[in-house]
């Protein structure tokens, strides 16, 4: 099919939701009725019993020495307010090892991996999918060959895209064209995991391996725990189909996004900052915190039956999936076919929320577990110099939890440390330190 020709298709099937979709941003969401998530549902391991802890760790560290646990990860962002022209998982935050977010990422999985094979005696594998988007795939991959996968087997990592969605005029009539011989499209948003796990045979896959739970997260996080044997023990422990991580919201003022309960349906839902009356968003509980606090990470954990039961439902069904919109500076041909780099926002992107699927899941097969920010979350957001979220945020949590962490097995440190992933996971391990001088930046 020619360009004009796959544009006039998509333009008859998708022309009118993107209007509806138009329609209904303008439409205000204040005044939707939530609550916090039900006790059944909304955990906290910072209230948590070390036993408790244990436990679920134990239940996750079984279900990996099993092969039972895959990581998807989300790599297909632009990253453009980084400002990188590589991939945001390439990026070198400026660690003293230097160490890149996929490094990081990878020799989490090699050291959990290892754990829970040493404690049942096995040989099991974790598999890791690698979501990417037209512009990240290429460099992505090529960045995985020239480390060697740092360390990790080749078989183990799966690199699948995210689709795309055509770029609409900013009346949602007309798709924009990049050439004659091609629309212009854009990744079809975090949202696009469903589609692109179905249709790249994914659900296949974690058949035929035996994979039974899967922890998913987005790239940019420092402090990420890939594979999390606590959550993935707390999701198995709870029953719960899908489950997310959240950290409390800092103040009432933060810009996060919260996850609640949807009082018109009673189903998981997530709210945007800009959705609760600052009235509401500052109401404390007989704690003294925060009534809403449930702030999102994008950090899941999804049981495989659930993925196979219901994305085929999901995927293309506007009630699950439906298309948000941002008015973005658009590359493409004008009104007189001359390609243009527009200065102002010049059509529509298209784009999935991952979490509007919540709406599906009962209840009480929804769990949510807070952790502690400073131990589990520094997302890369900006690049350097910017107010919050930036390489130099990244860095500086990260060598904080690395020092708490020798600090409390009883070393002195003259500034600041770097523990490596593949000498501890989260904390453990770290008993040679035990009254060691450590200089500063020293990598343990
Ligand atoms: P963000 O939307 O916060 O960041 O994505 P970004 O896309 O990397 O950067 P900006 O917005 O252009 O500055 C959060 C996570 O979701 C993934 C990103 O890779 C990141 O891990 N993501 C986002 C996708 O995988 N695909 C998308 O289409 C969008």
């Amino acid at each position: 099919m020619s360009a004009l020709e796959t544009k006039k298709v998509l333009e008859e099937k998708l022309s009118p939701v993107v209007k509806q979709a138009i329609e209904f941003s303008k439409t205000s969401t204040k005044g939707r009725k939530f609550s916090p998530l039900s006790p059944h549902s909304a955990f906290s391991l910072i209230d948590s019993t070390a036993e408790t802890k244990q436990k679920w760790s134990d239940i996750g560290l079984e279900a990996i020495s099993k092969g039972e646990v895959g990581v998807i990860l989300m790599a297909g962002g632009q990253g453009t307010r980084l400002g990188s022209s590589k991939p945001k998982g390439c990026y070198n935050i400026g660690l003293p090892s230097n160490k890149s977010l996929f490094q990081i990422q990878a020799e989490k999985i090699i050291k959990v991996q290892t754990l829970a094979n040493e404690k049942h005696n096995t040989n099991a594998k974790i598999y890791w999918y690698i979501m990417t988007s037209k512009p990240t795939r290429a460099d992505t991959e090529q960045f995985f060959v020239d480390n060697k996968y740092f360390g990790l087997e080749s078989s183990q990592v799966t690199f699948f895209n995210q689709g795309t969605l055509p770029c609409f005029d900013k009346n949602g009539e007309q798709i924009l064209l990049e050439s004659t011989d091609a629309i212009a499209q854009s990744p079809d948003g975090n949202g696009g995991l469903y589609k692109a796990i179905h249709t790249n045979g994914l659900l296949e896959d974690f058949t035929n391996k035996g994979i039974k739970h899967i922890h998913m997260y987005c790239v940019d996080n420092v402090l990420v725990r890939v594979a999390d044997p606590v959550f993935i023990g707390f999701s198995i422990d709870k029953k719960f189909l899908l489950s997310t991580k959240v950290v409390r919201k800092r103040d009432a003022s933060e810009s996060v996004g919260l996850i609640v309960l949807d009082a018109s349906n009673n189903r998981p839902s997530v709210i945007e900052y800009s959705e609760i009356d600052p009235k509401l968003a500052e109401q404390k509980d007989e704690d003294g915190l925060l009534h809403f606090r449930a702030a999102n990470i994008v950090n899941h954990y999804y049981s495989v039956e659930l993925l196979k039961e219901r994305i085929p439902k999901w995927v293309d069904n506007q009630e699950f999936l439906p298309f948000h919109i941002a008015y973005k500076k658009i590359p493409s041909l004008n009104s007189e076919g001359v390609f243009e780099k527009p200065t102002e926002p010049n059509g529509i992107k298209l784009e999935q929320f991952i979490f509007d699927v919540f709406k599906d899941i009962e209840n009480e097969r929804f769990g949510s577990l807070e952790v502690e920010r400073s131990e589990e979350f520094s997302p890369l957001k900006n690049g350097s110099g910017a107010a919050n979220d930036t390489p130099e945020t990244s860095v500086a949590n990260y060598l904080d939890l690395s020092t708490k962490w020798v600090k409390a097995q009883g070393a002195e440190v003259d500034g600041k440390v770097e523990v490596s992933s593949l000498t501890s996971y989260a904390g453990e391990g770290l008993e040679s330190v035990k009254g060691k001088k450590l200089e500063n930046l020293q990598i343990v």
